[in-house]
């Protein structure tokens, strides 16, 4: 089939990609100019796993083209997918201007009887916004408007994509659904489909996440009582997920959920409950808590550490957690932001985020290309973002460099006995260090 995508970012990129290796002919369009340009360069704007030698392929065998005119994308188009973003609104509602503006582009162009498939993730009652829009564009009802939400990770968007969980289809016409099992039809029969209306899989996504963000939320509430009281939460969360009506997935304490969707998608659900008189007390709950972590995170790295205002802290991490180059609503950089508004000077790395968080801590920071090089000199390190080259950290090189003793890992990524055994002292999320070694174990079964 042919598709146009509309919006050429994390999600854009990744479906687009995706569905063309999937067999389709796929046009991606985006508004900014200079970043189709690099695309058609075959430069990446984002980094991906493994997205750079999929778009490599697919524009090598001719299923994908980007383009910054709209009739070139969407013209001779089954079905134009709009991935465009949907920030929040400081109300917490969504901000959908980027949603009705690709809507308005997108409608003339279209041939009739084809498809807008919305992949943002947008409330309940979108699809009918967009369908509104694209026949009062056109003059008359003759293309269809479906919701297809998009569960992919930032960090395994690929895989995500191809190997779903299920794929949601909300569809209010017949026409629509046809299309849509068209388009999935390579992967339908390997994965479970919901389909239902455009408000209940508009309703799924945000659902979704809300609940996701709620199992994260309580695990960082379960980790503060586990370090008032001398527990461990790793070993508490991992007896508790293997309780099948539970699960083990997104029980990790850290440093609160980031990210451009937990956090949005959250203040939304929360919003529209509340505008709707059907108020999400659990999920207010969470959105606050969440929102408040950084600050105390800052709190406890001062008081811990004993820091008084000119004294250096490390950072290691600012992407909002391993394998992307994002820091949007990046617990990290929450934290960052916080140290530097007590005072501190800040050494900060990250080993894909740095250019993208460049801006946001502005002037005053020292960005090194080397983690050691962040953490000589410090009196305090912290490890915000898990990625993976922090596990082979040579700790007692750094102990030897660095001013102060403390080190946070707010990842629980590395073992305490071998940052303490290298001269550091060890602080994590809700875990007690000095345990017997048979704890914390749970057995597989023979
Ligand atoms: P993004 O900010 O990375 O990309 C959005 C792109 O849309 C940008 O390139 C922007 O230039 C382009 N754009 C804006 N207005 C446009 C218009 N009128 N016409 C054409 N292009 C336009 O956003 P993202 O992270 O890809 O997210 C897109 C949507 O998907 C959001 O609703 C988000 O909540 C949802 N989502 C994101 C993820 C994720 O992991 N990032 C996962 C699932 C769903
Ligand atoms: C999320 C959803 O998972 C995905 O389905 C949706 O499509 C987009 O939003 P993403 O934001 O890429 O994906 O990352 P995710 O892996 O879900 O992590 C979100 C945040 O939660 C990160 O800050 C992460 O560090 C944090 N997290 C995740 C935890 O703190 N603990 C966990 O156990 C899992």
């Amino acid at each position: 089939m042919k598709l146009a995508m509309i919006g050429a970012g994390y999600v854009g990129l990744t479906t687009g990609a995706c569905l063309a290796d999937l067999g389709h002919r796929v046009v991606i369009f985006d508004i900014a100019k200079d970043r189709v340009a690099r695309l058609r360069r075959a430069e990446l704007p984002i980094f991906e796993p493994g997205l750079d030698g999929l778009i490599g392929r697919m524009l090598a065998a001719g299923r994908l083209a980007f383009t910054d005119c709209i009739h070139e994308a969407v013209q001779e188009a089954d079905a134009a997918f709009i991935a465009v973003g949907t920030p929040s609104r400081p109300d917490g509602g969504i901000d959908l201007s980027q949603v009705d503006a690709a809507a308005r582009l997108v409608a003339p162009a279209l041939k009739p009887g084809a498809l807008v498939v919305i992949k943002s993730t947008v409330v309940v009652g979108t699809a009918d916004r967009v369908r509104k829009i694209v026949s009062e564009q056109r003059g008359r009802f003759d293309v269809f408007v479906a919701s297809n939400p998009e569960f992919l990770r930032e960090g395994s968007a690929i895989s995500d994509f191809m190997k779903p969980d299920r794929i949601v289809l909300g569809f209010d016409h017949q026409a629509a659904g046809q299309i849509l099992d068209e388009i999935y039809a390579p992967l339908i029969g390997a994965v479970p489909v919901c389909r239902t209306t455009t408000a209940d899989a508009e309703l799924t996504k945000h659902t979704a996440n809300a609940f996701l963000a709620m199992k994260i939320g309580f695990a960082n509430n379960v980790a503060d009582l586990c370090e008032a009281v001398g527990g461990d939460v790793n070993a508490v969360m991992e007896a508790v997920g293997l309780d099948s009506r539970i699960g083990r997935a997104f029980l990790s304490a850290g440093p609160g959920f980031g990210g451009s969707c937990f956090p949005k998608d959250t203040r939304a659900f929360v919003h529209t409950g509340r505008s709707k008189s059907a108020p999400q007390h659990l999920i207010e709950t969470v959105v606050t808590a969440n929102a408040e972590r950084s600050a105390r995170l800052a709190q406890r790295i001062i008081s811990q550490a004993g820091l008084t205002s000119g004294d250096t802290v490390a950072i290691l991490g600012v992407a909002f957690k391993a394998n992307t180059d994002d820091v949007r609503e990046s617990p990290s950089l929450e934290i960052a932001r916080r140290l530097l508004e007590a005072g501190m000077q800040l050494q900060v790395h990250d080993p894909k985020a740095a250019a993208n968080a460049l801006h946001v801590l502005g002037q005053g920071v020292a960005w090194p290309a080397d983690p050691m090089d962040a953490m000589a000199g410090a009196h305090a390190a912290v490890l915000a973002t898990e990625w993976d080259v922090y596990r082979q950290l040579d700790l007692r090189l750094a102990a030897g460099a660095m001013k102060g003793r403390h080190f946070f890992d707010f990842r629980n990524l590395l073992d305490a006995n071998r940052v303490n055994d290298a001269g550091l002292i060890y602080h994590s999320i809700g875990r007690t260090t000095s345990r017997p070694e048979f704890a914390a174990i749970c057995q597989a079964a023979e």
